[in-house]
C-alpha cells in the first residue's frame, strides 16, 4: 500500500485552484468515449471537494468549463452540460457545510443548468465551511476584460477618479473579489500551462503539475500536492533571510 503523507495542519493553503485536466485521455486509454472520462472526472470532484473541506481549505476553485471549451464538438459540450446538471448535489454540500459558488459567464449556460446552479448557490449561501467555486464558461481574459469595462464606466460616470485606480480596484472588480489570491494551483493531466485560468489571482501562487489524469486524482494525490506546497518557501520578492526574520 502507498504511504500516506504527513501534513502540517497549521499550514494548509487557504485557496487551492485546480485545472482538472485529462478526462479525455483517461477515457481513450480505456477505449471509452470522452464523455465517460468526464463522468469519471465528476466522481473525483465529489471526493476531492470533501477531502479539501476535511483538510480545512477555505476556497477550492475548480476549472470546470473554459470559455474556449465552447468550441469543442457539440456532442461533448452537451454531455458536459448534462453531467454538470446531474452532479450539483445540494445534500453533499449541506452535509459538509460547503458554500457552493460559481464564477464565469453563467448566462451562456443552458437555462436548466443555470437554474439548478443558482438555486444551489442560494441554498448553500449560509454555510460557513469551505467555499467550493466552479469556474464555468470562465477565462481570465474574459474576467479582466469585464473588470476593465466596469472600471472604465465608473470613471466615465464620475463615480471614480482615474488616479484612484490601483491594484485593489482591479481585484474588487474580478469575479473572485470576495476571495484571497490563489496559494496553490494544481494542474493534473501532464500539461504545464495555465490555459487562461485565474491569471491575476495566481500572481504569487505555487504551481504544482502532475501526470495523473483527473479521474485518478484521489484524496492521497491532493495530500501529496499540499505536502509539496508545504516544503516551499514563498518569498514574494524578498530574500530568504528576510522571510526567516519575518517568521521569527
Ligand atoms: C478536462 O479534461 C475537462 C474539460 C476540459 C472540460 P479534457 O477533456 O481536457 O481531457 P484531455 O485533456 O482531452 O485528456
Ligand atoms: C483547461 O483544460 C480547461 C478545464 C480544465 C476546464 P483544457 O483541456 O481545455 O486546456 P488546453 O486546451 O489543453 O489548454
Ligand atoms: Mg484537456
Amino acid at each position: 500500500m502507498e504511504m500516506d503523507v504527513q501534513l502540517d495542519l497549521n499550514r494548509i493553503p487557504r485557496h487551492v485552484a485546480i485545472i482538472m485536466d485529462g478526462n479525455g485521455r483517461w477515457a481513450k486509454q480505456r477505449g471509452l468515449d470522452r464523455s465517460q472520462g468526464h463522468q469519471a472526472g465528476a466522481e473525483t470532484v465529489h471526493q476531492i471537494a470533501e477531502e479539501a473541506a476535511r483538510l480545512g481549505i477555505d476556497f477550492l476553485t475548480l476549472y470546470t468549463f473554459s470559455t474556449e471549451n465552447w468550441n469543442r464538438p457539440e456532442q461533448e459540450v452537451t454531455a458536459l452540460m448534462g453531467l454538470l446538471f446531474e452532479h450539483i448535489e445540494e445534500e453533499t454540500f449541506m452535509k459538509n457545510n460547503i458554500s457552493f459558488q460559481v464564477i464565469g459567464e453563467i448566462d451562456k449556460l443552458p437555462e436548466f443548468v443555470k437554474g439548478k446552479l443558482m438555486a444551489c448557490v442560494e441554498h448553500t449561501s449560509q454555510n460557513t465551511g469551505m467555499s467550493l467555486v466552479l469556474a464555468l464558461s470562465y477565462s481570465s481574459k474574459w474576467e479582466l476584460t469585464e473588470a476593465t469595462r466596469q472600471i472604465a464606466a465608473e470613471v466615465k460616470s464620475g463615480k471614480m477618479e482615474l488616479s484612484a485606480i490601483d491594484s485593489d480596484t482591479i481585484q474588487q472588480h474580478l469575479a473572485t473579489k470576495h476571495m484571497p489570491d490563489v496559494d496553490l494551483l494544481i494542474r493534473t493531466g501532464g500539461e504545464q500551462r495555465l490555459s487562461n485560468y485565474l491569471l491575476w489571482q495566481c500572481a504569487y501562487a505555487e504551481l504544482y503539475f502532475c501526470e495523473t489524469f483527473w479521474p485518478d486524482f484521489k484524496e492521497l494525490e491532493l495530500r501529496k500536492a499540499i505536502a509539496d506546497y508545504q516544503h516551499r518557501e514563498r518569498r514574494y520578492g524578498l530574500t530568504s533571510e528576510q522571510i526567516i526574520d519575518l517568521v521569527i
